[in-house]
């Protein structure tokens, strides 16, 4: 059998302790399927004496995860910290620097420095790896990079981050409110230390981030994400959509326009009986689109110890097999920079909102709406309070900027009693 391939693990909470038992109990399995032993020499905590649940008597220790990113009996450097800076990066480009290949499941280190990262890997003549970044245990980086590399990808959209996935599903299911449903949420430990993260769609939006640039072909452009969070998502919300059919999502969405690259998360509403619509509880769905194969739909935890080393193992045993990808799928040069569309491509939206129940009220907005050039689908006066009229419209596909326009000068019209909700139905 061939030389062992000797990893070297910063990071030992969730996913690092998660790989150490998948080196430890699958010794076997890992080798004959590489063809050489898969082995540990060497960890990186902050805290050397917590019981982690697992024997890590048999690695050598680091307290500095640089030093043990350039340790000599270190091949593939296994980066499970966290953190887009500090010592996730200084430690990823040492190991770089230092000849080794580097499996990570850092989303945000990769959505604001991939680019810097991937040439100064390709530099090095090594790989970067990342499978875990992204949706978890669901193997999405290697279908773009390989298995969907024969087609013009077309667009990418997806569920990609648990928790968010979690707190609408239960709004929904339990008509819980979005506090009540966070709440639930954070008991269960689901939350990052930083919530914004999360229900902010920052940490989805690092993901798209990433799928973003595979599928295009472009650098890395998390700034040119468009976000919004799931903080506004109301259960009068969720209970109007889901009488129309449709179920709210925080929804990631990637496509190559005449205008630019869109890449936008967002809450949008998608029709329940897609499986996008049906995706329930902590669980991600990415669902690509590519010229030659048409729709591709993943679907598996997002998260997790398990879920998450796998994807890691996915990566190490690859570069055991001596498989190796350009981090974004074309060497790192060749990536263009991404040129970001100004506005998502126009689509129908759902409109909520509470009219004063006075003469004239709906024509005004119509009117508004109208003069924007919005052309109404469907809409309905639901129930009244007292002397309050709540209504929901459904418009024809419009661009954000019309609608914006319109929303604008609704706010001027003295018939509107709360601040009119505004929702993407995206085409699925
Ligand atoms: P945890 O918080 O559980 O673990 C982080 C680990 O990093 C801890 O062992 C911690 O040490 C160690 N660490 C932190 N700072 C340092 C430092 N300066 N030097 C050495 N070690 C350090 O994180 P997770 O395992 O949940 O996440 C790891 C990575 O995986 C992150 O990038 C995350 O975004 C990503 N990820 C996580 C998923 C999940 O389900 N948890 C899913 C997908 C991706 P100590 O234990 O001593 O405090
Ligand atoms: N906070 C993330 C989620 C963890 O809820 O999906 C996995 O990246």
């Amino acid at each position: 059998m061939s030389e062992p391939l000797r990893l070297g693990i910063a990071g030992l909470g969730t996913v690092g302790t998660g790989v150490v038992k998948i080196v430890r109990q699958k010794a076997k399995l890992l080798a004959a399927r590489s063809g050489r032993p898969v082995v540990i020499t060497a960890v990186s905590a902050r805290t050397r004496d917590k019981d982690r649940g697992v024997n890590l008597g048999d690695y050598a220790w680091e307290d500095d995860p640089v030093k043990l990113a350039t340790r000599d009996d270190v091949d593939v450097f296994i980066e499970l910290m966290g953190g887009s800076d500090g010592p996730a990066k200084a430690a990823t480009e040492a190991a770089l620097a230092a000849g080794k290949d580097v499996v990570t499941a850092n989303k945000a280190m990769l959505a604001h420095h991939g680019q810097a990262l991937a040439e100064a890997a390709e530099e090095a003549g090594r790989v970067i790896r990342f499978e875990a970044a992204v949706a978890g245990g669901i193997p999405v980086i290697k279908a773009l990079t390989e298995g969907l590399s024969g087609n013009d990808i077309t667009r990418v959209m997806g569920v990609m981050n648990g928790t968010c996935n979690y707190i609408l599903t239960r709004m929904q299911n339990a008509d819980l409110s979005y506090e009540e449903a966070f709440a639930e949420a954070d008991g269960l430990g689901y939350l990052e230390a930083d919530p914004e993260l999360d229900v902010g769609g920052i940490d989805a939006g690092h993901k798209l981030s990433l799928l973003s640039s595979i599928a295009f072909g472009t650098q890395v452009n998390f700034d040119g994400v468009e976000l919004e969070g799931i903080g506004s998502v109301t259960i009068e919300d969720i209970h109007q959509a889901a009488d129309m059919g449709f179920k709210i999502k925080l929804l990631g969405v990637a496509q190559m326009t005449g205008r630019g690259l869109e890449q936008r998360m967002s809450p949008c509403l998608v029709p329940d009986d897609h499986p996008l619509g049906q995706l329930e509880g902590g669980t991600n769905m990415v669902v690509i689109e590519g010229d030659q194969v048409e729709q591709v739909v993943l679907r598996g935890p997002g998260a997790g110890e398990g879920p998450t080393a796998s994807a890691v193992m996915g990566d190490v045993m690859d570069i055991a097999r001596g498989i190796r990808v350009s981090t974004f799928g074309v060497p790192a040069p060749a990536l263009e920079a991404a040129r970001p569309a100004k506005g998502a491509l126009p689509a129908p939206y759902y409109l909520r909102m509470t009219l004063a129940d006075k003469p004239g009220a709906l024509a005004k907005v119509a009117t508004v709406l109208g003069e924007a050039g919005i052309s109404i689908d469907r809409m309905r006066q639901y129930g009244h309070e007292d002397t309050s009229a709540p209504v929901l419209i459904v418009t024809h596909r419009t661009s954000r900027a019309a609608l914006d326009e319109a929303l604008g000068a609704m706010a001027q019209l003295d018939v509107l009693e709360s601040q009119p909700v505004a929702l993407r139905i995206e085409r699925v």
